[in-house]
């Protein structure tokens, strides 16, 4: 781990990569990259690069695993060991089956499993390039991919961490403000604000907490711009003026 700077937040109030507390990294979407998938994603966010490949509805398998009145939804990430700084071991571990497990609770709210009875769908989640903000950055991604598939769902899921660096909150952690901040809070949410994710590393007030999920819902909502304007850009038909005289 690098050392900690002296300061993370500088007198003029901005961090160290030159954002203000209430700011996201920029985002990039790339809708449709993957062509044996049935929905794929590829996202950037400041530094995290991540891929996600959505199958289904298919059959089930092993079939013991359907179930007769909904779909099962799955929900995979993984770490490319080249991702991070230390090479991080190949397989599953201990955090990506916690991961893998909390962002597939953030979809089941949304995602219309009951249409889709005894099937999967798996979401296959690569992290490509890691700079804290991977599982968020993951589920904006999912969302896409999701949506890609065209998968019914209530409405996309956003989301976005919120943490404490130098005594105050900030929004969407980078990598060094994770090391060495004090609290990292990543929270999910549907389109109505409904949450669907949350986990705290750290410890915070109440009211950092509420000043937090504040910053928390901004983020989100810019988000959801993002994630609305790369569907419509794909998805959207241009309606065709009549022409005059008709
Ligand atoms: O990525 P996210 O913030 O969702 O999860 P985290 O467990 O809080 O990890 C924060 C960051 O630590 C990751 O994004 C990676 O940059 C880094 N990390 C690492 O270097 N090696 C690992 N085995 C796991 C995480």
């Amino acid at each position: 781990m690098s050392d900690k700077p002296e300061k993370l937040i500088t007198d003029d109030g901005l961090r160290l990569d030159g954002r203000h507390a209430d700011e996201i990294r920029p985002m990039k979407i790339e809708i449709g990259v993957l062509s044996r998938a049935d929905g794929s994603c590829y996202l950037e966010w400041g530094r995290n690069k991540v891929l996600v490949g959505v199958f289904g509805p298919r059959e089930a398998h092993p079939r013991r695993s359907q179930r007769a009145d909904t779909a099962v939804i799955r929900y995979k990430y993984n770490m490319a060991s080249f991702s991070v700084e230390d090479r991080a071991r190949p397989g599953p571990s201990r955090r990506s089956i916690e991961i893998s497990k909390v962002s597939r609770e953030a979809f089941e709210p949304v995602i219309m499993a009951e249409l889709f009875p005894k099937t999967a769908i798996d979401i296959f989640v690569e992290v490509l390039q890691a700079d804290a903000g991977t599982r968020t950055a993951a589920i904006n991604a999912s969302s896409i991919a999701l949506a890609d598939a065209g998968i019914p769902m209530k409405g996309l899921v956003t989301s976005c961490a919120f943490g404490k660096v130098d005594g105050q909150i900030v929004l969407d952690l980078n990598k060094e403000e994770d090391n060495h901040g004090e609290a990292d809070f990543p929270v999910a949410m549907t389109q109505d604000g409904e949450i669907t994710l949350l986990q705290m590393d750290g410890n915070l007030t109440p009211d950092e907490i509420r000043k937090g999920f504040e910053l928390a819902k901004k983020g989100c909502k810019e988000i959801l711009e993002i994630q609305q304007a790369v569907l419509r850009k794909k998805f959207e038909t241009p309606v065709e003026e009549p022409e005059a005289g008709v």
